[in-house]
């Protein structure tokens, strides 16, 4: 160890236990090195001297998520710790995996999907993209900071299950899989009580249950007492606080907290600068800056979702009009601390067009609510009119940190300008960009094609022009449903009361809501179309042990174009003594698959495939009983599927009541009287 907590006086250690500055930690009086820790996730946030240094604005997290691509995730995080490691930056204060409960949060574009799993999945690959270059992580906002409005006071309520299985699940699975150095308790209160206070969420859980032995940093000005929070569990605050100091030496004068306790903290603060100091001596940038913005291409290229294309797509041939303000200045991230600042000079989507062979004119015309209808709006219906298609490029509603989205629909001046447009001409591609689900009733049906670009950095439309040509196949899908409203989705426009925002959904957020409750979508998680057609066959399910699978199929690409796709595997407990959703996520796998090649995948599931949170045990749990595995090319499109049999250990399992009651009618579910059924009733279906 390199450095001995003996040779620091106490108020050496209470330094250590807050920031120096702004963006670095304490220094002990000059005895320690101060760490710098900048934002993340899109690429480098550094601020010196009120100004922000450029870095490589790599896609939105919103778009890693929709390329469902481990590697890219893990590419994008190794670009970004290049940016890190010229710059002197010590933690990447990344990746966010808050679940997008409604998609009014601000924030969405920073986090990755509704569903935990994927999440999960994504988020260690992208922490072990930046530690297994020398960078640290901070694996935020732990936990349930699931909208801006009121994150400094409101209080995030669910249930314990809830919690586990959706919210907690993927700082779990990065927590125990790829030991993110550091992990940021949130702003919110969580069950009443700060995060920054609850030792619950960050002792009890977090160190206890899931092993954790890195540093939690809080937010930052997220700690409101510093004594509280050293007791609960937050071993640096951020930014430096002055006061805290006070704070913390009276707390420990008038015995409400013990040496030990600074100690303790203090140690993991000294183990995080020991960390770092030997990342320090070996680290390398492994891209040059022109490969960077490169690698910020080849990202955003796979996170891009073909959501509509009634033969339109690929445009090869004939005359286009392209227009929107998005054409020339595209919005490449949004507002808050995860907005980047690229010195590269974006192009406009109109000059890449032309690069790769389609004949495109740019139309600037800059549509204000006020110009909706006027003699310049005209003029555009005019060119449209004379034209052989017509590509729009539209930003979604604002999105940014501090605050909610207050709408998911597009303007009315968008839409409108959509809708006339349609008329002057019927070929109308609308690409859209934005972090989040888009309500796009009012015009879908009216035009022939829909991409979903996202918030996808600096090299958006050098990947997205690739697409509109075909010299790239799309190959991201939803992380995320597209609901047909707000008022359709699980938390509607509920916001909370300032107080208390009380997550009343249960485990039914996002697509484990709308199946439960057979609700139509606007576009399902999990899709996202392709210009190659594949089909599913052969699906075998190779049982390892009673609960470890291999799932393996083949995928049949029948076109005549090399193409991606992305294939899910969904489980359902067919009968379950408790409320699950209809089916789950717990695999999937994107591949390249050949032009009229056949490619067979293989997938596994571990016990976390079958289990559920069961609270009397304080444990995940597996009932035995039947199991239906799902490939899907959707959530909503399951191509194949297989059935199974788990039997657990007698002992694990609770006993069943029918003995007891010998009227429980038992022969609506199809059971003869007398009959020992081999599952217990089902709540749902
Ligand atoms: C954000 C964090 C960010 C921190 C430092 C906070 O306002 O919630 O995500 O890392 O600021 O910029």
């Amino acid at each position: 160890m390199k450095y001995d907590l003996k040779n620091f006086t106490i108020d050496e250690k209470i330094k250590l236990l807050s920031g120096k500055t702004y963006w670095t930690t304490g220094d002990a009086d000059g005895k320690v090195r101060e760490l710098w820790l900048c934002d993340g996730p899109h690429g480098l946030r550094k601020r010196v001297n009120d100004a922000t240094v450029p870095a490589t604005a790599m896609p939105c997290l919103v778009n890693l998520a929709n390329s469902w691509d481990r590697e890219s995730v893990r590419l994008s995080a190794q670009t970004i710790a290049d940016d890190c490691i010229e710059n002197d930056v010590d933690v990447l204060l990344a990746p966010g995996v808050n679940i997008k409960r409604t998609p009014l949060c601000g924030r969405n574009y920073e986090y990755f999907s509704e569903d935990p799993f994927l999440a999960g999945e994504l988020a260690i690959q992208f922490i072990n993209g930046a530690q297994d270059s020398g960078v640290g992580t901070s694996l935020k906002h732990y936990c349930m900071n699931n909208r801006d409005f009121e994150r400094l006071f409101q209080s995030n309520e669910a249930d314990e299950r809830t919690m586990r299985e959706i919210y907690l699940k993927p700082f779990e699975m990065a927590v125990k899989n790829s030991k993110p150095t550091t992990v940021m308790c949130a702003y919110n209160l969580v069950n009443g009580i700060l995060a920054s206070e609850n030792k619950w969420i960050l002792t009890d859980i977090l160190r206890d249950d899931w092993g954790f032995e890195g540093l939690v940093v809080s937010d930052w000005s997220a700690v409101k007492n510093a004594y509280k929070s050293l007791i609960a569990g937050v071993d640096l605050e951020m930014p430096s606080n002055q006061p805290s100091y006070q704070v913390l030496k009276d707390a420990l004068d008038k015995g409400l907290i013990t040496e030990e306790l600074i100690d303790l903290h203090a140690q993991r603060v000294l183990d995080l600068i020991e960390k770092c100091d030997k990342n320090k001596e070996s680290r390398k940038a492994k891209f040059t800056p022109s490969q960077r913005h490169e690698n910020a291409v080849k990202v955003a290229g796979e996170g891009i979702v073909l959501l509509k294309n009634d033969g339109i797509l690929p445009i090869k041939s004939g005359e286009i009009m392209v227009t929107g303000m998005e054409v020339n200045k595209p919005a490449i991230g949004a507002f808050g601390s995860a907005m980047v600042t690229s010195s590269y000079k974006l192009k406009n989507l109109c000059d890449v067009l032309n690069e790769q062979g389609v004949q495109a004119n740019f139309k600037e015309y800059i549509i204000h609510r006020e110009e909706r209808s006027s003699i310049f709006a005209g003029g555009a219906y005019d060119s449209a009119f004379e034209t052989d298609a017509v590509i729009i490029c539209v930003k979604g509603p604002d999105e940014g940190e501090g605050g909610d989205r207050v709408r998911i629909k597009l303007h009315d001046y968008q839409e409108d300008f959509i809708l006339n447009m349609a008329k002057a001409n019927p070929n109308v591609v609308v690409c859209v960009y934005a972090g989040c689900a888009i309500d796009m009733s009012a015009w879908i049906d009216k035009v022939k094609g829909v991409i979903f670009v996202g918030l996808a950095g600096e090299g958006v439309h050098e990947a997205l022009a690739p697409i509109i040509a075909g010299n790239l196949c799309p190959s991201g899908k939803l992380s995320e449903t597209f609901p047909l409203c707000v008022e359709d989705t699980p938390s509607g426009t509920k916001l909370g009361n300032g107080y208390v925002d009380f997550y009343e959904e249960g485990l039914f957020v996002g697509y484990r809501y709308y199946d439960r409750f057979s609700k139509p979508v606007l576009f399902p998680f999990g899709f996202g179309l392709s210009y190659a057609n594949f089909t599913y066959s052969n699906l075998k399910v190779e049982k390892q042990s009673e609960t470890d699978y291999i799932v393996s199929y083949d995928i049949t690409n029948n076109s005549d174009i090399d193409a991606k796709e992305i294939s899910q595997i969904y489980v359902r407990d067919v009968l379950a003594r408790v409320v699950r959703p209809y089916k789950e996520l717990k695999g999937f796998s994107k591949d390249l698959i050949k032009a009229g090649e056949t490619k067979r995948v293989s997938v596994k599931l571990d016990k976390s495939a079958f289990a559920f949170y069961s609270i009397p045990l304080k444990d995940w749990h597996v009932e035995s009983g039947n199991f239906e595995i799902m490939v899907g090319a959707s959530s909503q499109d399951i191509r194949l599927s297989a059935k199974i049999k788990i039997q657990m250990p007698d002992h694990t399992q609770s006993s069943f009541h029918y003995v007891a009651y010998p009227d429980y009618n038992l022969t609506k579910f199809g059971w003869k009287k007398g009959e020992v059924p081999d599952e217990p009733y089902k709540p749902f279906e």
